[in-house]
């Protein structure tokens, strides 16, 4: 059983138009969600206490909703709230992720259902992005996608193919040509490179410097940056990088800037690294990220830089659950 959302509003109090709104929104619903009347179990409305002259139940019935349970109720009146609005919820026998349907300007009420949104989430490595990223996407139900991950994908290749990443003439032929996809299973994301999954082994330390460097040729980004514009393009979903809010959506809706200082991000990381098995030295692993947040702030093209309109956040004293609760509610500030 699915619960499926869904608003319209109404003129004027007539009892015709609410009618008419309300079977209109019914039907978009059942046809939208591929649903018959039969799969409905019962049907909630609320309607704003502007609208008396009808009930939207009755509206249902006679819309052909005959066997399922109808309930209509009146909102109380809250100032500033959207006027002559009627809001339903319809619980039904649906395997698929029901889709919302709002008409009549209703979608003002949840643009994050109604709307593709992106979210640009920039920073230095160890900062807690990708955490943040997958917490934020998950919770809005959109995708989220590791950018960095595909610039890890672009200098496995150059490695596999005896290619040193920092030698830009060497590098560009094979980014031209690279056979890179980003799949999605169960919302979690998969890079392939060459038709393989190579999502953990991009996750080394030689590889996140080499990906660095690679990052830092024009050829790169731009093959990079048009794949991340159109999955962004397609999709509502959170963006993790650099230059994300910079260079590749300068026109994200809602970009934040999370950073933390050095050593903190290095003590992040070295436990990281120590829960997975692994031994290194604490200082190995700050000089590692100090040299590589140098590399991606001093490039000439695309460097990390924070862009002017996004919402600064140093995580240094925080801990993940109160980062991702700062950012949720500045984000329902805005949607
Ligand atoms: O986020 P990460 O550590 O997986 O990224 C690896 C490298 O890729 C990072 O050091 C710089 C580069 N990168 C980039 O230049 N632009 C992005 N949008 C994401 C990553």
């Amino acid at each position: 059983m699915k619960a499926i959302r869904g608003a319209t509003t109404v003129d004027s109090d007539n009892a015709e138009q609410i009618r008419e709104r309300v079977s209109e929104l019914l039907n978009e619903i059942k046809n939208r969600n591929a649903i018959n009347c039969d799969d409905v179990e019962c049907i909630t409305f609320s309607s704003t206490d502007d609208i008396r002259s009808f009930y939207p139940a009755k509206a249902a019935r006679e819309a052909g909703f005959f066997s399922c349970a109808l309930f209509s109720a009146m909102e109380p009146k809250i100032s500033g709230s959207l006027k002559m609005c009627i809001r339903v919820l319809m619980f039904a026998d649906i395997e698929k992720k029901p889709v919302p349907v709002y008409l009549h300007g209703a979608a003002v009420l949840r643009k994050d259902l109604t709307q593709k949104i992106n979210i640009a989430i920039d920073g230095p490595a160890g900062s807690g992005k990708s955490t943040i990223s997958k917490i934020i996407a998950k919770k809005l139900d959109i995708l989220c996608l590791d950018t960095g991950a595909m610039y890890r994908a672009c200098a496995l290749k150059c490695i596999k193919e005896g290619v040193d990443c920092a030698d830009e003439e060497s590098v560009c032929p094979i980014i031209e040509k690279i056979n890179l996809e980003v799949k999605y299973s169960d919302g979690v994301q998969h890079t392939y490179l060459d038709g393989n999954d190579v999502s953990s082994e991009i996750r080394t330390p030689e590889i996140s410097m080499a990906a660095s460097t690679v990052s830092a040729h024009g050829c790169v980004r731009e093959k990079m940056v048009e794949l991340q514009r159109k999955i962004a393009a397609e999709n509502s979903c959170v963006l993790d990088g650099r230059d994300i809010g910079t260079n590749v959506l300068p026109n994200a809706q809602y970009k934040f800037f999370l950073t933390a200082s050095a050593e903190i991000r290095a003590k992040r990381r070295h436990e990281e690294i120590l829960a997975s098995g692994k031994n290194v030295h604490f200082n190995e692993v700050l000089a590692e990220l100090v040299k590589r947040d140098e590399q991606d702030r001093k490039r000439e093209v695309a460097p990390l830089i924070m862009a002017k309109d996004a919402v600064l956040v140093d995580s240094s004293n925080m801990s993940v659950e109160e980062v991702a609760e700062y950012i949720e509610r500045k984000l329902q500030e805005k949607i």
